[in-house]
């Protein structure tokens, strides 16, 4: 019975991969998930079906399937990037050069500076400019096997300049087969038009923008810096009660400078993730656990920033808090557009073990987006959404400073890179 449901399936297939080590990312059984001389099958978008290799190449034989024998590369999940601000006009390098001159992040943004300089350098940008050059951000990204992008607005705010940047990031994932999940940090940092009336500001955000917004289809979560320098846990609470109303799912940028209790209310507001986490109580910790919210740790704004209190790792392994790995990618804190650095950093200086950075850029990001039915780890029915990495182990992936081994990238079945021309088609 079992065989002719098999064999009934295997007529729908339209690939099957064998030769390969795959790490499926799944929790419970061999470290990463591993399965050993397993194919892979896939029908359409979705993988259909994993197994001994020997029962797939039978179950594929004398069949209009292709079969490719991988000959000892490694597949993953398709990695994800679950925090970046990957839209933005301009740069911050005349600010990276103060800061290394003395002056702080805190600083530069209290005079104005910092977001609010890349606020003005993206509300003069014209959304072919923006589009142009988040595309070479989000090419290097793909290139390390990246399939999905979250990606924040945030460096508008003025409901014009946010919707052109939500559309932007919608755009981008038409143009290029990454999927992208849309997030509206309205309240990233008071724009000096509502200097004298924060209330008024808040109020906006959490109220007509985030109305409008989410009615044109350009919202899938919200997202507030909650911090001493932005804004404050009462008016994240403001955006977050919105954004239930509406059904949307939320972050919050958490703890980074200090602990102003942003991840106690991220976790009250079931929130899918508290980003950075820098500066967490336990407390903090036990309510995400309890809330299942994730932690989303940003090594590479650290790294930046030169901070030197890590995110209490131990603390989170401990409360039992699903750990994720971001780029964070933007132009003040975190000019990085590679994963596999921030997986790299990750274990460097915040502790991770290689196999925690890699479950952090795939299993608990897609659950960092609350798309962990469909995304995230190898299992059937899962979106076929994989890299495939010329490597011995994949401790590797976390290994390399500025090294690729990722030599081809498949989004929903489809194939691109190198792949083809190194493995073998069989058939
Ligand atoms: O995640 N912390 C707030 N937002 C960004 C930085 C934005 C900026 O400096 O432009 C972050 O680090
Ligand atoms: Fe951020």
């Amino acid at each position: 019975m079992s065989e002719r449901v098999q064999r009934s399936s295997a007529d729908e297939w339209d690939q099957l991969l064998v030769g390969a080590h795959i790490a499926t990312m799944r929790t419970g059984g061999r470290a990463y998930g591993e399965l050993p001389d397993t194919a892979l099958a896939i029908k359409g978008e979705r993988i259909a079906w994993l197994g001994p290799t020997a029962e797939g190449r039978r179950l594929a034989a004398n069949k209009n399937i292709d079969v490719q024998d991988l000959q000892g590369l490694w597949i993953t999940p398709g990695l994800i990037d679950c925090h970046t601000h990957l839209v933005y006009g301009g740069n911050r390098v005349a600010e990276f050069e103060q800061r290394l001159c003395g002056v702080s992040y805190e600083d530069i943004a209290r005079a104005g500076g910092g977001i609010q300089s890349t606020v003005r350098a993206t509300r003069a940008a014209s959304a072919a400019a923006l589009q142009e050059s988040a595309l070479v951000r989000l090419r290097r990204l793909m290139a390390e096997g990246v399939t999905t992008i979250e990606i924040k607005s945030g460096y508008g705010l003025e409901l014009s300049a946010e919707r052109r940047l939500l559309e932007v990031a919608r755009d981008l994932g038409e143009r290029l087969p990454v999927s992208v999940r849309k997030t509206f940090l309205g309240l990233h940092s008071l724009p000096p038009e509502f200097a004298a009336n924060r209330q008024e500001f808040v109020h906006r955000v959490s109220g007509p923008w985030l109305d409008a917004l989410a009615a044109e289809g350009l919202v899938d979560a919200v997202d507030a810096f909650c911090e001493n320098i932005a804004f404050s846990v009462e008016e994240t609470r403001q955006l977050l009660a919105a954004a239930k109303t509406l059904g949307l799912a939320a972050h919050v940028h958490a703890g980074q400078l200090s602990d102003m209790g942003a991840a106690e209310l991220a976790a009250q507001w079931g929130a899918l993730s508290a980003d950075h986490l820098e500066y967490l109580s336990a407390s903090g910790a036990r309510a995400m656990a309890a809330a299942g919210t994730v932690a989303v740790l940003l090594p590479t704004a650290y790294f930046t920033l030169r901070q030197t209190t890590p995110p209490p790792v131990a603390l989170l392994r401990e409360a039992g808090v699903q750990i994720a790995v971001a780029t964070d990618c933007n132009p003040g804190t975190s000019p990085c557009s590679s994963l596999l650095t921030a997986m790299n950093m990750a274990c460097t200086l915040f502790g991770l073990t290689p196999e925690e950075a890699l479950s952090g850029a795939t299993r608990n990001a897609a659950r960092a987006l609350g798309i962990q039915n469909d995304v995230g780890t190898i299992a059937t029915g899962m979106r076929a959404d994989l890299a495939f990495w010329r490597i011995e182990r994949p401790a590797e992936l976390a290994y390399g400073l500025g090294a690729n081994p990722c030599v081809g990238v498949m989004y929903g079945g489809r194939l691109r890179g190198e792949l083809l021309r190194t493995a073998a088609v069989v058939r």
